[in-house]
């Protein structure tokens, strides 16, 4: 090739643009950053959190499908006459201070957050010019959320911002009226749904933007292929956004950027596409909920097991927490992230940037999963233990040792550990010397790093 041409060829590959096909967009790598992240924190935040009932979707309970307890419990506190809307005046984020959660984020060890713009039920948390008095500027707060904590978050060294978007509103009427002519018409659309997203991603300018409420109707309808284009070719993240996958009726699981498949989705096997564990920490509902109980909330053991379940299969977690309608983070959420930062802090180094290994989990012991950084100098390979050993031996029968294999505990200062295998078999025996509580490095799980494994 000579020069003109390899520079023409260059160039070429430079300005090629996306098409609005699936196959063009599918084909666009998803940015490294979101990888190397592995834990992100979701946060439902919207009207929903001042009845904070039975979840965010109250509107729809009370009115919808007409849940009984939702029913009763307006029949008993409400006038006849109060509507959905008269809630938004309670949503009074007083307490609310965008530099205080960016702080509880950071020290939870997070790479990013993505935050509930808008819901299901319409309400945008930023003064949006499509969404006419159902704002947080025109009722409620009187403030504009996102605006607050996109920036309250993108001052945090390694913390990146991204915005949760419903794409359906349950009773707006220009959606009612497309969903009655079984969307052959797009007046949501094109008045609603589409500006809203690029005002979103113009003003805010996300690293993620986590698409939901597609499932009534086509990407078509929705027009999402045209607007992932234009995300992914001319928007001013159009190198650093990710997206997922629920984009239109078939779409999830797909094609978009990440997968997340259905809510908690956890395989526990590997997948090859990027994909996305969407959790959270009330087991029954995103939003707040006032009549959760301390069993309802995930202990730290149990978030750790669905970290490390998560990204040895090559998967994020995306953890949820529901702040309260005047603008806090309840303590026993604070405490579950606060535990999550005090834990990877120790074991981080086997977390972020890691990649799935050969084996997702041990062959033989359970309880036990892997991560692997071949790029690191030596090679190693990280053993996530969701128990200790109680008899001080540890038999993992998936890797390979060398002679140089070297064998440590994250956090522990000590000399490594001694071992023994067989030298023509995989496996290997690890002798954990005697330490007590109070000298092992983070109670919850731990984390062995094998260097110079053969496979
Ligand atoms: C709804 O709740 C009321 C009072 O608790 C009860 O009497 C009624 O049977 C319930 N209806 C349904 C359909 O479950
Ligand atoms: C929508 O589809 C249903 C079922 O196929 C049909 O009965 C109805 O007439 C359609 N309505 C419109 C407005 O096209
Ligand atoms: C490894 O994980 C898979 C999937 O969860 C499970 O079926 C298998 O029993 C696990 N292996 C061991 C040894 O626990």
């Amino acid at each position: 090739m000579d020069v003109l041409k390899a520079v023409l060829f260059f160039a070429s590959v430079v300005s090629a643009k996306y098409l609005p096909t699936w196959e063009s967009l599918d084909s666009r790598p998803l940015p490294d950053w979101y990888d190397e992240a592995k834990l992100g924190i979701f946060i439902h935040w919207g009207v929903f959190s001042v009845p904070s009932f039975r979840s965010e979707w109250f509107w729809w309970d009370w009115q919808g499908v007409k849940t009984n307890d939702t029913v009763e419990f307006m029949k008993k506190n409400y006038k006849p006459d109060f509507t959905y809307g008269d809630f938004a005046k309670q949503f009074t984020a007083e307490f609310f201070e965008a530099s205080e959660w960016a702080r509880i984020f950071q020290d939870s060890g997070a790479k990013f957050i993505v935050f509930v713009s808008k819901h299901h039920e319409g309400y945008t948390n930023w003064p949006s010019k499509y969404s006419f008095n159902w704002n947080s500027k025109a009722v409620g707060p009187n403030r504009d959320i996102v605006g607050e904590l996109a920036e309250a978050v993108k001052s945090q060294d390694g913390l990146r911002f991204g915005l949760y978007h419903s794409l359906f509103e349950w009773f707006h009427p220009w959606y009612l009226a497309d969903k009655k002519n079984n969307f052959t018409t797009q007046e949501f659309v094109d008045g609603k749904t589409l500006p809203e997203l690029y005002e979103l991603v113009n003003t805010y300018k996300p690293d993620v933007v986590w698409s939901d409420g597609d499932w009534e109707a086509s990407a078509d309808y929705w027009k999402s292929k045209d607007f992932l284009a234009w995300l992914y070719n001319d928007s001013p993240v159009q190198s650093s956004v990710v997206t997922n996958d629920r984009w239109g009726q078939g779409v999830m699981c797909h094609h978009g950027g990440f997968f997340t498949c259905q809510d908690r989705y956890n395989p526990h096997h590997l997948i090859k596409h990027k994909w996305e564990n969407a959790m959270t920490i009330d087991r029954q509902s995103w939003g707040f909920r006032r009549r959760a109980n301390v069993a309802d909330i995930l202990s730290i053991e149990e978030l750790l097991e669905e970290l490390i379940t998560t990204i040895s299969c090559n998967g994020n977690v995306l953890l949820n927490v529901g702040p309260t309608h005047d603008g806090m983070i309840g303590v026993i959420y604070q405490e579950r992230l606060h535990q999550l930062g005090s834990w990877l802090k120790v074991n981080g180094e086997g977390v972020y940037s890691s990649r799935p290994w050969t084996y997702q989990n041990d062959t033989v012991t359970p309880g036990v999963w892997y991560t692997s950084k071949s790029k690191s100098q030596p090679p190693a390979v990280y053993a996530f233990l969701l128990q200790w050993p109680e008899k001080g031996m540890l038999y993992l029968n998936s890797p390979f040792p060398t002679e140089k294999t070297e064998v440590t505990l994250l956090g522990y200062s000590g000399p490594s550990f001694k071992w023994t295998s067989q030298p023509t078999q995989q496996g290997i025996h690890i002798t954990f010397p005697a330490l007590n509580v109070k000298q092992m490095p983070c109670k919850w799980a731990w984390v062995l790093k094998m260097t110079n494994i053969k496979n």
